[in-house]
């Protein structure tokens, strides 16, 4: 059985003060669920302050991004160890604003998967299909590149912990979210990618996320798709009762 797992991607939202206030009203709505790992993401500059506000609460902790050298003259970067020091035990990974706005390329993603594997950090690795690439009928084959090209030089026990994250670009911060039907499909083929790169044991193991305008409204129906294992929320996680009532699909 995959555990489901339910992540807030908070990107360049919230100060310390909003991010406690946010999980003062997020951590009693979710107490008590169990069978559901809840992660949330702030900005680095936030890391620090959360561990001590999320102790008990069963939530954990991830970067938004992260560098694959350990240490030296990369100014603006922040290594695995780093963001292990911040308190984070997870980290996303190729983020399609990433991708688009800042340079981010199948290889860079590559390098951050195989550093945070390293740094015992849990990958959350992000990818999926333009809408120009939809509509060309690329959905698959850009799919397929991302997967071998992000997992590249990973073997079947390093790959154990990564969690991939389907998040169709067109339905980012759309409120498009895809519909069931194209998010299962996109899932399985997913699922399918990863058995050829390793075997189906291993495909049957990994996490597969959706991404892209899950609401309360959308979860329970993304989320009775066999080959969806949880969701990466953006704008609902922004708010304790959207995101705690992600969490609580199964309710
Ligand atoms: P959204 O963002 O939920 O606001 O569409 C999802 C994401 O970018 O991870």
């Amino acid at each position: 059985m995959r555990k489901p797992v339910i992540a807030g991607n908070w990107k360049l939202y919230k100060t310390k003060e909003e991010a406690l206030a946010l999980i003062a009203e997020l951590a009693p709505l979710v107490a008590g669920v169990s069978g559901v790992e809840i992660v949330v993401a702030p900005v680095f500059t936030v890391l620090p302050t959360l561990p001590a506000a999320l102790s008990g609460t069963g939530i954990a902790l991830a970067g938004q991004d992260v560098f694959w050298e350990e240490e030296g003259a990369f100014t603006g970067e922040v290594s695995p160890r780093m963001l292990l020091d911040a308190g984070a035990s997870h980290v996303i990974i190729g983020h399609s604003e990433r991708r688009e706005y800042f340079g981010e390329t199948d290889a860079t993603v590559n390098q951050k998967i195989k550093a945070a594997l390293l740094g015992a950090l849990v990958p959350i690795f992000c990818i999926g299909e333009t809408l120009a690439a939809r509509e060309a009928g690329e959905t698959f084959s850009v799919l397929e590149r991302q997967l071998t090209m992000g997992l590249a030089g990973i073997d079947a026990a390093q790959l154990a912990p990564v969690i991939v994250a389907y998040e169709p670009v067109w339905a980012i911060g759309t409120g498009k979210t895809a519909s069931d039907q194209q998010a299962q499909e996109a899932h399985a083929f997913i699922r399918g990618v990863v058995a050829k790169l390793y075997e189906q044991a291993v495909a049957d193991k990994v996490r597969v996320l959706y991404g892209g305008s899950v609401k309360p409204e959308n979860v329970k129906g993304l989320m009775s798709c066999p080959d969806i294992d949880g969701a990466l929320v953006g704008g609902a996680s922004l708010k304790g009762a959207s995101f705690a009532a992600i969490v609580r699909f199964q309710e």
